[in-house]
């Protein structure tokens, strides 16, 4: 960070976070009314920009909200953002809301989509997780059937997420008909019988940005990998499971509702690919 606090951007302009406000009547405030990306940042660079770009484009498609940039204006805006806040390793914020209008559900004839960046702190995972593991929980999906747009309306994953720290896990893997979707805030791979697997895109699970890396890292490595549905039994039965997001990177589960996961270690395919996907950052980071 160049300055004392966090620079971001609202609206045309960069300011220090604190300083940064929006009016109650935004629809983001009011409704929950937006989406938003979370983009990694390795060494100044933002990772897979285009990949997050293009969801960032399909999730104002499903929710009719204009996109107000072009991509190589958003790139312009994430790359000053990010340099406005010291390069190296960040992790960039970006939501757009409906913008500000009397509260009615119906959409605003004239409203401007509100658009904010800010920037976070990369932190990396604690390395007793990468070593131990983490716990999860299986809860039961209670969120809508459009959970592939990225909606900044996240009350029930924050419902979710808190339910499985307070039953001392670190997140919960949801079920739907008896069948994974994915965590809270990640999606889930598991190892059955050495082939990796995780459900396959649709309406009930956001398309990771993390998920669709390892799985063309699977593919690039000739490593089993299938996009199926995982039945309830075949999650309690995996070797190993792991929960990936572009914060978390992708993250062993070693224990499920309090029973080890396979021998409760980390497994080799974890191991494996996690040695890939940090190889392939760190190409990235090579580059910058
Ligand atoms: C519900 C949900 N699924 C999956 C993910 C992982 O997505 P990505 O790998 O693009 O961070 C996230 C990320 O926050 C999420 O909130």
């Amino acid at each position: 960070m160049l300055h004392d606090q966090p620079i971001a951007y609202l609206n045309g302009r960069f300011l220090p976070l604190a300083e940064a406000c929006v009016p109650v009547l935004d629809r983001g405030f009011i409704f929950g009314d937006g989406v938003y990306e979370v983009i990694p940042v390795y060494a100044g660079k933002p990772f897979r920009l285009a990949h997050h770009l293009q969801r960032l484009a399909n999730s104002l498609a499903a929710v009719r909200i204009d996109d107000p940039h072009q991509a190589d204006e958003w790139t312009a805006l994430i790359d000053e953002l990010i340099r406005r806040n010291g390069g190296g390793d960040q992790s960039v914020y970006l939501q757009v809301t409906r913008g500000i209008a009397p509260r009615d559900h119906r959409f605003p004839e004239d409203s401007r989509p509100t658009v904010f960046l800010m920037s976070n702190p990369f932190r990396p995972v604690p390395e007793a997780e990468l070593r131990d593991g983490v716990t999860a929980v299986t809860l039961n999906d209670i969120r809508w059937e459009h959970c592939h747009i990225k909606s900044i309306s996240l009350l029930p994953n924050i419902l979710l997420r808190q339910q499985a720290i307070e039953q001392g896990a670190a997140e919960a893997i949801l079920l739907r008909h008896g069948q994974v979707t994915e965590g809270a805030a990640s999606n889930v791979f598991i190892v059955s019988d050495g082939v990796i697997v995780t459900p396959p895109k649709g309406d009930c699970l956001l398309p990771g940005i993390t998920r669709d890396l390892v799985v063309e890292l699977a593919m690039e490595h000739a490593l089993p990998c299938e996009e199926r549905a995982i039945p309830e039994a075949e999650l309690r039965r995996a070797t190993e499971i792991w929960l990936t997001s572009s914060t978390k990177e992708i993250l062993p589960v070693t224990r499920l509702d309090g029973i080890a996961v396979g021998d409760g270690q980390p497994g080799p395919l974890w191991q494996t690919m996690i040695g890939h996907y940090r190889r392939f950052v760190d190409a990235l980071r090579q580059e910058a």
